[in-house]
């Protein structure tokens, strides 16, 4: 095998107060050696990252927000794509030198639990253990193929597995522009159900509807009335949240009798949890008693990896699922914004500030 030459890395010396504040002080690039087969497991794999996602919960996780705290100095990167460049003598059939892959952030890098979490996707390189990585599917490019998993299991997890959405339902999506709402807005009209999806801007609403919403809806101000009146005056059967706040408040009004509503996260309100890793919850999220019971409605809490670390039997549907409709055509990422490596912070400030739709990535 030839010497892999060395590279960058991104590294969060300390965690921020909020993530801007990391992003400002405590965010660099260093260099990175190449990893030395040598000194790797036989179950290890070495892959060349070319690109890799600048998600929400990497941008929480700097500020120690977000329900896993990882300890600092660590380097992010839930997930990445890239080319395998050495495999251990049990990384598994699977994946061959040279084969293009996608790593599984649940078992590999600063969300897993494991050995792994050191080797974010933020890098030139990233070891995993070879049954955290996965050939990518179909046609999907880097770019698209590190914006999957993450995304569309979310989706599936909610919408699907909690949310038991079906043929014919109405389902509003809150923040369908963002990564995990236009992966469920996509899997939603897989099943076949109808969606309104909401947005905070022209481009993002024309956005949504490119990529398949029946109805988009602003959502500076009221909005139940336009939702009343696209549902016959009934309201929806399921709502998506992943924005929290007032929008949460307001789509509960917009509900049908016995409705679903699947809390997946708070975009709107991120500084739930104390920065810097403190943990506790001074600036809880609330939604209406009275309504709730009024509307006899399901409110389903959508925690997709905790719920997986519980029950891992309810992943492997949801993979198989996921990676047909990706491998037949039917799923693909959409990526708005690409960056260098050497551009993190820019990249980070594009995400927080609500500039991306669907993925941001960067490429080392
Ligand atoms: N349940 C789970 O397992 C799970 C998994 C992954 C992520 N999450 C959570 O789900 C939420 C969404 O994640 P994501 O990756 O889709 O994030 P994202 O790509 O940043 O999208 C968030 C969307 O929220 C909307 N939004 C409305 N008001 C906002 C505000 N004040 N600030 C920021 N965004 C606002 C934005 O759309 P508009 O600008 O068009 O309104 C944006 O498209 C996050 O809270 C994340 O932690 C949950």
């Amino acid at each position: 095998m030839t010497p892999l030459a060395a590279g960058h890395r991104v590294v969060v010396s300390e965690l921020g107060e909020t993530p801007p504040d990391a992003i400002e002080h405590f965010v660099s690039v260093v260099d990175q050696p190449a990893p030395d087969p040598a000194a790797l497991a036989p179950g290890d794999v070495i892959v060349e990252v070319k690109s890799a996602s600048v998600g929400w919960v990497d941008l929480i996780m700097s500020s120690g927000q977000y329900q896993h705290v990882p300890t600092p100095p660590y380097t992010p990167g839930l997930e990445y794509a890239g080319v395998v460049r050495w495999k251990g003598s049990a990384a598994g059939d699977h994946i061959q030198v040279g084969d293009e892959v996608i790593a599984n952030g649940a078992l590999t890098g600063p969300r897993s639990l494991g050995d792994h979490r050191g080797w974010g996707g933020w890098a030139t390189w990233a070891v995993a253990p070879g049954a955290a990585l996965m050939r990518i599917p179909g046609s999907l490019t880097f770019d698209e193929g590190c914006n999957l998993l993450g995304n569309y299991e979310t989706a599936y997890h909610c919408l699907i597995a909690r949310g038991q959405l079906k043929a014919g339902e109405t389902v509003l999506i809150l923040g369908a522009s963002g990564a995990t709402g236009l992966a469920a807005l996509q899997i939603a009209k897989l099943v076949g159900a109808t969606v309104i999806a909401t947005g905070r801007s022209a481009d993002k609403l024309a956005l949504v509807r490119e990529h398949g919403a029946d109805h988009v809806i602003a959502t500076q101000g009221e909005f139940k009335d336009q939702v009343k009146a696209l549902t016959g005056g009934r309201g929806v059967d399921v709502v998506y949240d992943g924005v929290g706040g007032a929008i949460s408040a307001e789509a509960l009004r917009a509900t049908a009798f016995g409705a679903r509503f699947l809390i997946v996260g708070w975009a709107s309100t991120p500084f739930v949890a104390k920065g810097k890793g403190g943990r506790g919850a001074p600036n809880v999220n609330q939604l209406p008693t009275n309504l709730i019971i009024m509307k006899s409605l399901d409110v389903l809490g959508c925690p997709t990896v905790i719920a997986t670390l519980r029950d891992p039997s309810i992943r492997a549907p949801r993979l198989k699922q996921i990676l047909e409709w990706a491998g037949q055509g039917q799923l693909r990422p959409h990526v708005s914004h690409r960056f260098p490596l050497s551009a993190i912070r820019e990249a980070m400030r594009a995400k927080w500030s609500g500039e991306v739709t669907g993925g941001c990535v960067v490429h080392p």
